[in-house]
């Protein structure tokens, strides 16, 4: 099984760039993921859309050819950061590669609320995007206080590890249905 890992910050150091590490880390043996950087893809543009840069291109061909997708990301100002806006409007033009495709969302914040607000953002842009998500109640991993809970670029917190794991293989059975 094939994933692709959106991360909505380009930081060195990112909190959410380590909770999709510590995904792909903890389940290398079930799936084979890779994390995407949005670093180099231009602002989208719609004259651009139909002849698009070779990033753009290699983007969408990675997102096109997965399983499944996991979008990890922080909360800007109580929304979604512009990066990662600015990758979902690529894939949501021309060949529309998101759609049917399932995806789960997570997030890492330093404050208690958790990315709750991003993602009660990102859930309404991927229903118009009409992809498969996984259904949320259950499914929610909000890493709060990341501070606290990161350690040698990984998440290093027991409780919330295993309840990430737990969300990812929902999302693995989630996606085989
Ligand atoms: C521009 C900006 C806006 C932010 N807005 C929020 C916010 O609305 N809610 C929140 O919980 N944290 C907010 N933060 C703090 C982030 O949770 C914190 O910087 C986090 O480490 C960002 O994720 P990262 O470590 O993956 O880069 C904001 C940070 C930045 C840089």
């Amino acid at each position: 099984m094939k994933i692709v890992a959106i991360v909505g910050s380009l930081r060195k150091d990112s909190y959410n760039k380590q909770l999709a590490a510590t995904i792909q880390e903890r389940n290398m043996i079930k799936f084979d993921m890779e994390i995407l950087d949005l670093s180099v893809l231009p602002f989208y543009n719609q004259d651009e859309e139909n002849n698009p840069s070779e990033a753009v291109i290699v983007f969408k061909k990675k997102v096109k050819e997965a399983d499944g997708v996991i979008i990890v990301t922080p909360e800007y100002n109580w929304s979604i950061p512009g990066v990662l806006k600015n990758a979902l409007d690529w894939l949501s033009r021309v060949d529309k590669v998101l759609i049917g495709k399932p995806v789960m969302t997570a997030g890492a914040a330093t404050g208690l609320a958790g990315t709750l607000r991003a993602q009660l953002h990102i859930r309404q842009i991927l229903t118009a995007m009409q992809v498969k998500l996984l259904p949320p109640a259950g499914n929610e991993i909000l890493v709060s206080q990341a501070a606290a809970k990161f350690a040698e670029g990984k998440l290093a917190d027991e409780a919330t590890n295993k309840t990430v794991d737990e969300i990812v293989d929902r999302f693995v059975q989630f996606i085989s249905e």
